[in-house]
């Protein structure tokens, strides 16, 4: 090759290189407004609590024993769910939550990782065994949800499933203990 096709062919290869740069920065850009624009206005994040639990022992004491699982009202009147994620269940299997609160969602698991979200909300997360999940949303609907388990945990995992009882506040009646359960219809 001569010194002028050397040059020549190194430039075509230079605009080749720009024009791939430019589209894969084009693709980036996008990408990021999406995560952002989701993030603003639809309330779309990734989970971020990092809180460790013993996987082993979570079923014995503390907030994840079987006595405290579901849904409670505190005394300042935040509610919070707890939930297990377990082969192949979800305890309790029916979450009763209030309409139009902001309410706390956390989640542990024994075994395995499972997954879960909840058809038609911001709600989805993966269960880590070693952590709790928690996530923050607001109801804006009365009626049931689905909440599958959508990890692949094992044999059973198409049974995996629980339901969310979205209840209007006349509806959420908080007993003594502050525990509210799904109402039998
Ligand atoms: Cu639990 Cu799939």
């Amino acid at each position: 090759m001569t010194e002028l096709h050397a040059e020549m062919h190194e430039r075509r290869i230079l605009g080749t290189e720009l024009l791939w740069a430019f589209g894969v920065g084009v693709l980036i850009a996008a990408t990021l407004g999406m995560i952002v624009f989701t993030a603003l206005t639809r309330g779309i994040n990734p989970p971020s609590n990092v809180e460790r639990i013993d996987p082993k022992t979570l079923h014995l004491s503390g907030e994840f024993a079987e006595q405290n699982l579901g849904t409670t009202v505190g005394a300042d009147g935040s509610v919070t769910a707890r939930i297990i994620a377990t082969q192949f269940m979800f305890v309790p299997r029916c979450v009763a939550v209030p309409l139009g609160r902001r309410i706390t969602l956390r989640f542990a698991a024994p075994d395995v990782i499972h997954g879960l979200l909840i058809t038609g909300t911001n709600v989805n997360t993966m269960v880590v065994p070693g952590f709790v999940s928690q996530v923050h949303t607001e109801f804006a609907r009365t009626g049931d949800l689905l909440m599958p388990c959508h990890e692949y945990c094992g044999l059973g995992h198409s049974e995996m499933w629980a339901n969310i009882q979205v209840l209007p506040e006349s509806e959420f009646k908080p007993g003594p203990d502050g525990r509210v359960s799904c109402a039998q219809r």
